[in-house]
């Protein structure tokens, strides 16, 4: 068997699945919190990871073992994890402080600083991204500049799931897909990149080396062993960021790929087998960014508050989904579906956009802000509903016509995450995209893709590609339903003339 660790934003996720056929075993999936200090920041406490993370792997072996599938038998462990989050360790790899985490917007400033300071041009020539709110060095800078004393202390500075395997096998190590996201990675070479680090004042040794995501980055220690039944040595690969392990988990690991995630943030991201750079605008509005196969890359499109827009409305608006549930015993969001199924597409000219975090694609604005626009008394809580998750579409469609403008030729479009499940949701979604959305058997997410590099770095499979060839298969398809391309396209066109008409005022 391999072991997935998923480390989300909402909780982390253990799956162990099967080598031969890539079936799913047992999971587990324990919740820990997230913290708003002010508004736009977004913080995590790894020590809460760490102990969720130890207690997933403990649910799911023990699950595994009632199925017959014993721990020690376990051949690797490959580790995903949300992107962009900044773990700074003292010289004693103590934690200095909460980690920012990727949908953090406080460092607007540092981003301007990086932008001056290296050369708008040259920072894309250097690590193929402009700086953005959401990566890691502007996060970085922000400590620097407003925790002096806190920065003065750190010796290391690592990523979510790197912090876990760092706990996990003592290694210090950051792993490609994930070095990607921080904006300090030279993405056409994979290795750091010296220009941005001297322009930036920041001392090289800070950040820890660059392994590859489909090798052995390091092995579980004896600690680890005893807290869990994990043989002591077993492996532990590189691994991979979440949206590059989904992909490998769907199976888009070669050109004329692409995945849709809908997950705490969306996504639209396609395959490529060069660096390619979104040239189409001033700015590339598409993040270009190392995948977790070898010399491969992807092109991906953020939208930043998907499946948080709807689990916003679930906790913040009308009926207690949560005491309903226990009168119905209906989870929450089908409870949520079916409102939104009783409203014909378009919301009837209700608007929402999703920009409840700022928004990267297409606006790369950490000031973007969210809302309803069309309301009238004719309309109800089902709009509101519906309203969500024809937003939530729109502003993958900006993603995906992005994607499309690169001139990369896409045969199939995959999707995946919490929000994908929801068949109502998919549809809308391909109907919005007009597209036909392929459904895989990976069922648990990026933790699949994570175990697969992990079989891998075991000699279980010879290469990704083979991995996803012998696990992977399509077990549903949705079709665009051309009878809602009207309505949808008519809402979209509001939908785009909304931020620029906005922006101004709010
Ligand atoms: C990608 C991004 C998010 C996180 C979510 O650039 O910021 O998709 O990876 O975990």
């Amino acid at each position: 068997t391999l072991l997935g660790i998923d480390l989300g934003t909402t909780g982390v996720k253990a799956a162990l699945f099967a080598v031969d056929d890539g079936r799913v075993i047992a999971d587990s999936f324990i919740e820990y919190p997230l913290f708003h200090p002010h508004p736009g920041w977004a913080e995590q406490n790894p020590s809460d990871w760490w102990e969720a993370t130890i207690s997933a792997i403990r649910l799911c072996l023990k699950a595994g073992a009632s199925q017959g599938a014993a721990a020690e038998d376990v051949r690797g462990l490959g580790l995903s994890g949300q992107m962009h989050g900044v773990v700074l360790l003292d010289a004693n790899q103590q934690v200095l402080r909460p980690c920012i985490i990727w949908a953090d917007q406080r460092s607007d400033e540092q981003c301007r600083w990086i932008t001056e300071k290296v050369g708008a041009s040259q920072l894309i020539q250097y690590v193929s991204n402009p700086a953005l709110t959401g990566f890691s060095a502007p996060k970085l800078l922000w400590v620097r500049d407003h925790e002096p004393e806190i920065f003065a202390q750190a010796r290391t500075m690592l990523l979510p799931k790197d912090y876990i395997r760092y706990r996990l096998t003592g290694v210090l190590a950051m792993e490609i897909s994930d070095a990607a996201g921080t904006c300090l990675l030279d993405v056409k070479h994979g290795a750091w990149s010296q220009e941005v680090l001297a322009a930036l004042e920041l001392d090289p040794s800070l950040l820890p080396p660059v392994v590859p995501a489909d090798a052995a980055s390091g092995s579980i220690t004896a600690e680890v062993a005893g807290l869990t039944g994990l043989s002591v040595g077993m492996p532990v690969a590189g691994g991979g960021a979440d949206n590059a392990c989904g992909a490998v988990g769907n199976g888009v690991v070669e050109p004329g790929l692409a995945l849709v995630s809908v997950g705490t943030s969306g996504i639209v991201l396609a395959h490529s087998n060069s660096p390619q750079v979104d040239t189409s605008g001033p700015v590339p509005r598409v993040h270009t960014f190392n995948h977790a196969v070898p010399n491969a890359w992807y092109l991906m499109g953020v939208t930043q508050g998907a499946g948080l827009s709807l689990r916003w409305l679930r906790d913040n608006i009308g009926l207690p989904e949560r005491a309903l549930e226990r009168w119905t015993g209906i989870e929450p969001y089908e409870l949520l579906a079916r409102e939104a199924e009783s409203v014909p597409a378009g919301s009837e000219g209700l608007i929402f956009l999703p920009y409840l975090q700022g928004e990267r694609t297409p606006h790369l604005d950490a000031y973007a802000r969210g809302g309803w626009i069309g309301l009238t008394a004719s309309h109800d809580r089902r709009h509101l509903v519906r309203s969500v998750l024809e937003g939530v579409a729109f502003s993958l469609k900006d993603c995906y016509a992005i994607i499309r403008e690169q001139g990369l030729q896409l045969s199939q479009v995959r999707a995946t995450g919490g929000g994908a499940k929801s068949s109502l949701w998919r549809q809308i979604i391909a109907d919005v995209l007009g597209v036909e959305l392929v459904v895989t058997n990976a069922s648990e997410g990026p933790a699949f893709g994570a175990a697969l590099l992990a079989g891998v770095a075991g000699g279980v499979y010879s290469s990704v590609q083979e991995a996803c060839a012998q696990t992977v298969r399509v077990v549903q398809r949705t079709a665009p339903d051309t009878a809602a391309a009207p309505a949808y396209e008519q809402a979209y066109e509001v939908y785009k003339a909304l931020y620029p008409a906005l922006k101004p005022i709010i």
